[in-house]
């Protein structure tokens, strides 16, 4: 502890858990993004919300910058600290506070992790739909400062649907107590929004308060293969009109490469191009027909090539896992991960677009797609080679991302559908969002954090 900052910060808070050691700071300062260097000045482990009040107002008046943590499992560099910051985890954070049936509320401290959340509500017979890839160690807290999407969007929606209500600490150690589980409030601005999304730079969640709903139908999964591009949205609205879905996500030859040669089974003897994974309500023998009609109508139109529908537990996860695993089978590789999203109407234009600039921009770099499709949210990830140093790598790679965010600004899409800007994006906010916007965005974090020591360089300078 030779930093004296951090002597005056435990003589402040002397309960605090504070961790100065090397390999801490190291597992403390990154995330998912693995692009900057950590280094942190401490790791503070708060276990209660006056612990994480009294280390803000200490920050505040000591002009020390802090790092909200999650579970760091973010793919946009939010949760970075790379320059003498203080990360705030909220690891030990991490209880269920209570659950209202007569609500269908669930409270929770925010360093609670998604899948802990889903399986406290299915205890109570309800569910939490938000889910994704890394629902074992990312946060709630994450999940909120996100607005996290994943696998079920195009059912339930994001993050910001399922939030009643949010504790929040603000830079200078006031806990703002938003919406408390209100289905109606109209008393003037919704602030509990504002902390939706906001990436770290207003406050720090440290309680949210979450709405349960009717636990899950009974489901199928089938996987189709098809032959081009062009037929995907059309399968998209094909299965939509047919068939009560849950999820309908997209990945490429390439993906499956990686993660069969990650583990997984492959699903067919022969490979094609492009592969759905649609899971959909199914009960019963109506349900049965239903699902064979919906899939044989797609056969017709000549937009699938082959598919199988999963019987029981175990193949339905097999076949998630090859949509699932991408992520982890893509990172040996350091992927440059674009997150990108647009109306589902103009997802066939942007498609074909995108598909041209980035076969004319990358011929030497190895290019994976999958993503959230139903939702018009595409992930394109770029694989760096190996002889390649990862500074040069990234500087192709934002070259090519200018004229991927003129595209995306021509269709009015978004630059991040659900990673959050963070660092790795931040070149590029003004590319979706207009300056008018910014400044208003401006305007609302100094409001709330006057001396600018939330997650300062994140989001925006
Ligand atoms: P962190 O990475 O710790 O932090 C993310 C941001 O939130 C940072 O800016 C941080 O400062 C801020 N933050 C964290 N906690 C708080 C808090 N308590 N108060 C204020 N700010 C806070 N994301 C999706 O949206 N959809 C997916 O399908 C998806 N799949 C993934 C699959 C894998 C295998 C992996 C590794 C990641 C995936 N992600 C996905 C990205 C990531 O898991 C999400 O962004 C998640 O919401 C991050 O949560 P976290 O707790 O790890 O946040
Ligand atoms: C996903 O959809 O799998 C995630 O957003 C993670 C990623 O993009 O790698
Ligand atoms: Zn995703």
């Amino acid at each position: 502890m030779s930093d004296p900052r951090i002597s005056a910060l435990q003589a402040e808070v002397p309960s605090l858990r504070l961790l100065t050691d090397p390999a801490d700071l190291a597992h403390y300062g990154v995330d998912w993004t693995r692009r900057w260097t950590p280094a942190p000045m401490a790791v503070a482990l708060p276990a209660t919300i006056e612990e994480v009040q009294a280390t803000m107002r200490w920050a505040n008046a000591a002009g020390v910058a802090v790092v909200p943590s999650g579970g760091r499992t973010g793919l946009s560099g939010g949760a970075v600290a790379a320059n003498g910051e203080l990360v705030l985890s909220l690891q030990r954070m991490n209880r269920v506070v209570g659950f209202e049936p007569a609500d269908r509320l669930l409270t929770v401290e925010a360093g609670i992790a998604l899948e802990a959340v889903q399986e406290e509500a299915r205890s109570h017979g309800l569910q939490y739909p938000v889910d994704f890839a890394s629902r074992g160690s990312c946060s709630i807290g994450g999940n909120i400062a996100t607005n996290a999407g994943g696998i079920r969007v195009v059912r339930y929606g994001n993050t910001r649907e399922w939030v009643a209500g949010i504790r929040l600490v603000t830079a200078t150690g006031e806990l703002l107590d938003l919406n408390r589980g209100l289905v109606k409030n109209s008393s003037g601005y919704d602030l509990r929004h504002l902390a939706v999304a906001s990436e770290g730079t207003l406050g720090i969640i440290v309680e949210a308060t979450l709405r349960l709903t009717d636990p899950p139908p009974d489901t199928r999964v089938m996987l189709l293969a098809l032959p081009s591009f062009e037929v995907l949205m059309e399968v998209f609205q094909a299965l939509r009109a047919r068939l009560p879905l849950e999820a309908f996500e997209f990945f490429t030859d390439r993906a499956l490469h990686h993660v069969v040669a990650h583990g997984a089974q492959a699903p067919f003897d022969a490979a094609y191009p492009y592969y759905v994974v649609a899971e959909f309500a199914c009960e019963g023998e109506a349900g049965e027909v239903q699902v064979l009609s919906a899939f044989e109508y797609c056969m017709e139109q000549g937009w699938v090539e082959d598919g199988v529908i999963s019987h029981g537990d175990t193949q339905a996860a097999a076949l998630w896992r090859l949509r699932e695993g991408i992520t982890e089978s893509l990172a040996p590789h350091l992927p440059y991960k674009n997150d990108v999203s647009v109306r589902v109407s103009a997802m066939p234009g942007f498609l074909a677009r995108t598909q041209a600039l980035l076969a004319s921009e990358y011929p030497q770099f190895e290019v994976v797609w999958f993503g959230h499709i139903g939702d018009g949210n595409l992930h394109i990830n770029v694989l760096k080679p190996a002889d390649m140093a990862n500074a040069d790598f990234v500087v192709e790679c934002e070259r090519v991302t200018r004229l991927l965010a003129e595209t995306l600004a021509e269709y009015g899409g978004s630059i991040s559908a659900e990673h959050g800007i963070g660092l790795v994006k931040k070149a590029y906010l003004g590319s979706t969002r207009s300056a008018a916007e910014i400044a208003v965005m401006r305007g609302i974090r100094r409001a709330l954090d006057p001396a600018g020591i939330l997650n300062p360089g994140k989001l925006f300078d």
